[in-house]
């Protein structure tokens, strides 16, 4: 089938099987264009929480899957591809955060939502990039927090906060390979230009950055006077950064995840018509990761 084909027969299907599809971001442009709702991971979770349908098809990788069951146990959700995962979620899984936590019996446990629900079941409160600081703070001071997994996401919320984080030694693949030394090269090629920056880089790219957030946060960013930004996320956030200001100007550093563009338009299609891959959550991890992820939610 074409593009076009598909797109049709998904938006046939969708409202056949009173659907929603939800796409992150960073999936192809394609797949956020059948999408009833695009957003980053906080707004995601929360649409999923009130979604109002029979089926959530979640077109991202596969903990925004498993979050989004976790929240809804009573839906079918469906995952186009389970095997689109992600290098954070990979970083650490429940008994290793498990076997942390009993060196460090006092703290708090903060997770990324970049996390399976096995860690989030280890979780007393979850975060995204868009809440991170929020979430830390509320925090009382004094006490000791774990941070897991995303050391470059850590090491933002340690300089922002003040708050000294025992942080776990995981990354995003994608956004620590970029260097301080590529944002001077394209400083230099576009000067003045504003430099927009997704937390998870390393410490030293994040601190060239003007403005440093989610990718929600760089979207917003880019509502201002300027007509150019130098982009430091996922490329697929060009899609909607082309949608939203289609007379500005964009100068992406050359970054893919290949989990997220294993979210195609014919999986999209084969999953609605299939009703398959679902995501399944043992019910004893979801009561647990639920805790942790309605924790964060409660945070505004
Ligand atoms: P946000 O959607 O919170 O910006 O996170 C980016 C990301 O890497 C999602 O996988
Ligand atoms: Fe995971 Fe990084 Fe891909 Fe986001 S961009 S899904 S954090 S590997």
């Amino acid at each position: 089938m074409t593009t076009h084909e598909l797109t049709e027969a998904i938006l046939r299907l969708k409202a056949e099987k009173r659907a929603v599809i939800l796409a992150h971001y960073y999936t192809p442009g394609e797949v956020q264009a059948v999408a009833d709702f695009v957003g980053d991971s906080l707004a995601l979770a929360v649409q999923a929480q009130k979604a109002d349908a029979d089926i959530i098809l979640f077109a991202g990788v596969r903990f925004m899957g498993e979050t989004a069951k976790v929240l809804c146990p009573e839906r079918k959700v469906l995952l186009p591809d389970p095997e689109a995962d992600c290098s954070l979620a990979q970083a650490c899984n429940g008994e290793q955060l498990a076997a942390f936590k009993a060196q460090h019996p006092d703290a708090v446990v903060v997770s990324y939502v970049n996390t399976t629900a096995e860690v989030k079941a280890h979780t007393d409160i979850c975060c995204t990039s868009s809440n991170a600081l929020r979430v830390v703070e509320s925090i009382p001071e004094g006490r000791n927090i774990i941070f897991a997994p995303d050391q470059n996401l850590g090491s933002y919320i340690e300089g922002r906060t003040g708050r000294k984080l025992i942080k776990w030694k995981g990354c995003c693949h994608v956004h620590d390979r970029v260097t301080a030394a590529q944002i001077e090269e394209m400083k230099a090629a576009h000067p003045g230009v504003k430099v927009l920056v997704h937390p998870e880089c390393r410490p030293e790219v994040v601190a060239l950055a003007d403005v440093a957030g989610s990718t929600a946060a760089i979207l917003d960013a880019c509502e201002g006077d300027d007509q150019e930004y130098i982009v430091v996320t996922e490329n697929g956030i060009l899609w909607e950064l082309h949608r939203r200001y289609p007379n500005k100007r964009f100068y992406p550093v050359e970054l893919v995840c290949e989990y997220m563009k294993m979210v195609t338009l014919e999986k999209v299609y084969k999953a609605l018509a299939d009703e398959s891959p679902e995501v399944v959550v043992p019910q004893e991890v979801a009561v647990a990761a639920k805790r942790s992820i309605e924790n964060m939610i409660a945070i505004k």
